[in-house]
């Protein structure tokens, strides 16, 4: 299947009840797993990228080819949509001409009129090419590739603004901080979440910062409104231990276990068990 906008898969998982996870990738090893667990559990996904991590995988283009190539060589048939996360607006154009199917900008720092402003020239772009298209309002706290956020709350009749504006999902700060949560978190604001629903209605909600948060939280932001998850943190957290885990046991230097095939592979499948489990907790399984 060829990539698409996310908007479609995010409304039926708004009126069902259901989130989709947005997974941010990093090189092949996680762009694979992500797409092979998909498939296996029939569900919707979301291939993430900051620009961090597009400057790291060489640009955008070399990543929409990786991506695309995936999608034909792995016989994908799920909806997979390949979406720039925390964009800055230069960021969002270009992902538009490499040809992602999805986009984030994140104005939450600036100014809100120029916040609305820029989301605005943003919704007619994306609005003539069919690609799906996320704001934020009120930022996200913790620190993602260089994006540092406060952590404030969103304000709910600043959401209803910007949903009106015509994006297809809105993140908004409840108290969710990217990285792992400090000992002293207070938990979601789910009075500041319902607020925010109230107002903003069929919008599709995004909770970034998904690592970490309590299973029984994640379901209750879920059942109000929160239709994309995005999680970073806890699969390179997996990557890592298991990466670890293979060279502490020297398996690295057995035989030819120094081929990157094989060093990579328990960390690949450390992702897709990871990946699976969140899918599982979202509800998404078997929803493609
Ligand atoms: P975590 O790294 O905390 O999972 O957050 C991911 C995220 O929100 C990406 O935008």
């Amino acid at each position: 299947m060829a990539l698409v906008s996310a908007k479609e898969m995010l409304q039926k998982a708004k009126a069902g009840h259901y989130a989709v996870g947005a997974f941010n990738i990093n090189n092949l090893e996680w762009t694979k797993a992500i797409l092979q667990t998909a498939e296996e559990c029939k569900s919707p996904v979301i291939l993430a990228v900051s620009e961090g991590a597009g400057k790291y995988m060489t640009g955008y283009k070399t990543i929409v080819g990786m991506v695309k190539g995936m999608l034909e060589e792995l016989n994908i048939t799920v909806p997979v949509a390949l979406h720039l996360d925390h964009g800055s607006f230069a960021g969002a154009k270009a992902c538009i001409n490499a040809g992602f199917s999805s986009v984030m900008f994140d104005g939450s720092a600036l100014p809100f009129d120029e916040n609305i402003e820029k989301t605005k020239i943003l919704v007619d772009a994306c609005g003539v090419l069919g690609i799906s298209l996320e704001a934020e309002v009120g930022s996200i706290g913790g620190e993602e590739d260089g994006v540092i956020g406060q952590g404030e709350c969103a304000d709910p009749q600043e959401c209803k603004t910007i949903a009106d504006l015509g994006i297809d999902m809105l993140a908004c700060g409840i108290g969710n901080i990217h990285g792992k949560y400090p000992e002293n978190w207070q938990g979601l604001r789910f009075d500041v979440l319902d607020n925010i629903q109230a107002l903003t209605g069929d919008m599709p909600l995004v909770l970034h910062g998904g690592t970490g948060i309590p299973d029984d939280q994640i379901k209750k932001a879920i059942a109000l409104g929160v239709s994309k998850i995005n999680v970073n943190t806890e699969c390179q957290l997996v990557f890592a231990e298991a990466t670890r885990a293979y060279i502490e046991a020297g398996k690295d230097l057995q035989g030819k276990g120094f081929d990157p095939r094989k060093l990579l592979a328990p960390g690949a499948e450390a992702i897709k068990a990871k990946v699976k489990e969140k899918m599982e907790i979202f509800g998404s399984i078997g929803k493609a």
